[in-house]
């Protein structure tokens, strides 16, 4: 049946980050979950603003590094992303991150691209239970909802047996509400 639903939906470019692989072999497995052709993918680092601009959906996955920092390619790319105007633009996130090693930075990446986003005009989909998840503190938290993180967050390091499954159901949710 989604697979149905699928069919009417736009091209969605997918942008991401990764430095030391991790974000890259879960974007691959996205990719592979996908059941459809209209993924678009691109690394962060070889994308432009017109890259970016292109597209009314948007899937974008990064890791957190260094007490809540943006992963490498993401923090180079920062300055141009926030000047892109996200008026009629629907965005999901999936973030990597360490909620064990860095319990107060936990996928901060997640919240610091989706508050810029929601002030540009933006909106965010995909929005991810908190629950089950062992951290103190989190930028991707919902203000107001602090139930929900604003994207999916994968603890790779951590839960790795989780991954696949957080990945399936993040993917059908979205799947859904880009509609
Ligand atoms: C030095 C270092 C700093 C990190 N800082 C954070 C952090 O602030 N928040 C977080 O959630 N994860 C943090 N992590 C965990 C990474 O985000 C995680 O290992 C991720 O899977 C790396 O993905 P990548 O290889 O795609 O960059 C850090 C890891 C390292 C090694």
């Amino acid at each position: 049946m989604w697979k149905l639903i699928l069919n009417t939906m736009d091209n969605i470019g997918l942008f991401y980050g990764s430095d030391t692989g991790v974000t890259d072999d879960i974007t691959k497995d996205l990719v592979a979950l996908w059941e459809h052709d209209n993924l678009e993918v691109m690394e962060i680092g070889d994308a432009t603003k017109e890259d970016l601009s292109k597209y009314n959906k948007l899937i974008l996955g990064l890791s957190t590094w260094y007490d809540g920092d943006l992963q490498s390619a993401w923090e180079a790319f920062f300055d141009e992303f926030k000047t892109i105007d996200f008026t009629g633009k629907t965005v999901a996130i999936y973030g990597l991150g360490d909620q064990i090693g860095y319990a107060e930075y936990f996928v901060d990446g997640i919240g610091i691209l989706a508050k810029e986003i929601i002030s540009n005009g933006g909106k965010m989909i995909g929005c991810w239970p908190t629950e089950g998840y062992r951290f103190t503190d989190s930028v991707a938290l919902v203000p107001n909802n602090e139930d929900l993180f604003y994207g999916l967050a994968i603890d790779h390091d951590n839960e790795s047996q989780l991954t696949d499954s957080r990945l399936t159901k993040w993917l059908h949710q979205v799947a859904q509400e880009f509609i």
